[in-house]
């Protein structure tokens, strides 16, 4: 994989989880990042994390659902390090309720995050990367775009959301030289997702779906981000890469002991034995 040396990196989302492993793995690779998050104890943590390595850090604090905030976020990346090679549109947030319960507000807190967010962000980037000659937008979208958990309405319409949106984006923004594709995670052990991966019962439960076993950490979903980033991508576009562990492929192995599957696999081991 090509290092990006001398490329700026906007990462939104950046103070913990999946968009801090992100920054973290573009600081490595040389680039200078631009660290974005509404909270700004957390953004001080990740520059004073990124500030050991080589690779030039600045740290904004902001709202990606308000235009102005992204507005002068984006401009502060420009005017500290002349422009924009990259965006990771990664800031998101979660929420369970029943559909019947779900208020007017938290739906569209979800939205206005998750998806108004999205948009700005990359619009605003865009602007900047169509007159430099192009970049590389990546975006977190979901399984849940299609792979849909219960209790979870406005967050699964939201990233379903997203992953039109980005599919248009790249339609619109190609004449530009500009790339835009999204990461679709299952489940990742990060904050949004400790109600299930740190309860001993529901991550149990869960990871009896996932044939690969264990949930992702956020440098896996890390990787995957930077990959589509790099040049070894630059064919690629409007495209969404899952990675889940197998978990949306289908039932998993052993859903259907019981039946013929149990006969068959006395009979491979049978075989084997006659065979050793
Ligand atoms: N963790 C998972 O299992 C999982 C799975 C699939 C997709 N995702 C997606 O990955 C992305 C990152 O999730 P995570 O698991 O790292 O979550 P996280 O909660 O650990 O981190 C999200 C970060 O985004 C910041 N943020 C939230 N709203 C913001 C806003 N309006 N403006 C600026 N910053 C804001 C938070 O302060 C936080 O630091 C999200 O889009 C999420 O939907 C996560």
């Amino acid at each position: 994989m090509s290092t990006f040396s001398g490329k700026v990196a906007l990462v939104t989302g950046s103070g913990q989880g999946i968009g801090r492993a992100t920054a973290e793995r573009f600081a490595t690779e040389g680039a200078k990042v631009c660290v974005l998050d509404r909270d700004a104890d957390r953004v001080e943590e990740t520059v004073k994390a990124l500030a050991s390595g080589e690779g030039a850090v600045l740290g904004i604090s902001g709202d990606i659902s308000r235009r102005q905030e992204v507005r002068r976020a984006v401009e502060r990346c420009v005017d500290r390090f002349g422009g924009l090679d990259v965006l990771v549109a990664n800031a998101g947030i979660s929420g369970v309720q029943p559909l019947l319960d779900i208020d007017d507000a938290s739906w569209q807190r979800i939205l206005d995050v998750n998806l108004t967010g999205t948009f700005l962000c990359t619009q605003e980037v865009a602007r900047v990367m169509a007159r430099s000659g192009g970049g590389a937008i990546v975006v977190t979208a979901s399984t849940n775009a299609f792979w849909v958990e219960a209790n979870m309405a406005a967050y699964n319409a939201s990233k379903g959301g997203v992953v039109a949106f980005v599919r248009t984006a790249a339609l619109d923004l190609a004449r530009f030289g500009i790339r835009v594709n999204a990461v679709e995670p299952g489940v990742v052990r990060t904050p949004l997702a400790a109600f299930v991966t740190e309860d001993p019962v529901a991550a149990a439960d869960y990871l009896k779906r996932i044939p690969l076993d264990h949930f992702a950490d956020p440098a896996d979903v890390a990787d995957a981000i930077l990959f589509l980033a790099s040049k070894e991508a630059r064919y690629i576009t409007g495209q969404t890469l899952i990675l889940d562990g197998g978990l949306t492929l289908g039932l998993p192995e052993g859903w259907n002991r019981g039946s013929g599957a149990r006969d068959q696999d006395s009979e491979i081991r049978n075989q084997k034995a006659n065979r050793s």
